[in-house]
């Protein structure tokens, strides 16, 4: 495998020493993004989060500080990920803080769990991205609100011409998909240089 095309896997499944790495650079490099979207969605204090595709765990920490008395899920499909996340997260783990090794498409947790439901720079990654949708509906408390946050790619972007099964959703098409879930009230807001947060309500 190319360098080039082992860098870019590792961010949809970080493995080994580059995988590492890759997750100590994204939870610096994803900060931006992760502060700016987190501020548009009015986080309450008691609130049970999940936060899927969770990586290095950044964002299981802010949603803790901000939020009192929260509970706070990560899942990730990779175990470097799950690893490195209970590491960032170790003072709160198994307090406040719970994470576990699985994919968006079945998800490990009872209906209407949660409040919110995060997916930072992790949904082009997805297989099936409508069925797991269902799932996130599905976990989600009536009113609950499900936040994508992501860096809009181009389709014919290196990105996905070299991590395999990747794919490239603009906020429009994220936005369509998440009407055809059931979600409601469905915006999108977007921040210089190519952030997008597309946020949406279970009925
Ligand atoms: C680009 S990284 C982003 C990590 C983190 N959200 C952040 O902002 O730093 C994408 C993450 O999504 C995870 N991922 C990919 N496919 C997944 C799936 N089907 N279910 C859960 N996590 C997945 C990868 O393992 C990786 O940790």
């Amino acid at each position: 495998m190319g360098l080039l095309k082992s860098f870019f896997t590792n961010c949809a499944n970080p493995q080994g020493r580059m995988g590492r790495a890759m997750l100590r650079f994204m939870n610096f490099g994803h900060a931006p993004l992760t502060n700016w979207g987190l501020s548009l969605i009015g986080i309450h204090d008691g609130w049970t989060m999940l936060d899927i595709g969770c990586g290095g765990g950044a964002t299981l920490k802010r949603l803790l500080k901000l939020s009192n008395n929260a509970l706070v899920y990560g899942i990730d499909i990779s175990q470097e990920s799950v690893a490195k996340a209970r590491k960032v997260n170790a003072r709160a783990l198994g307090k406040q803080v719970f994470v576990s090794q699985g994919s968006a498409e079945k998800l490990p947790y009872e209906d209407k769990q949660f409040d919110l439901v995060t997916a930072v720079e992790t949904v082009y990654f997805w297989p099936n991205l409508p069925g797991c949708l269902q799932e996130v509906g599905r976990v989600l408390k009536p009113g609950g609100k499900f936040a994508i946050l992501v860096e809009v790619i181009e389709g014919d972007s290196v990105w996905t011409k070299v991590v395999d099964g990747m794919t490239a959703y603009s906020p429009e098409q994220l936005k369509k998909l998440l009407d055809e879930a059931g979600f409601v009230d469905t915006e999108i807001h977007r921040k210089k240089p190519s952030y997008a947060a597309i946020i949406g309500v279970k009925p």
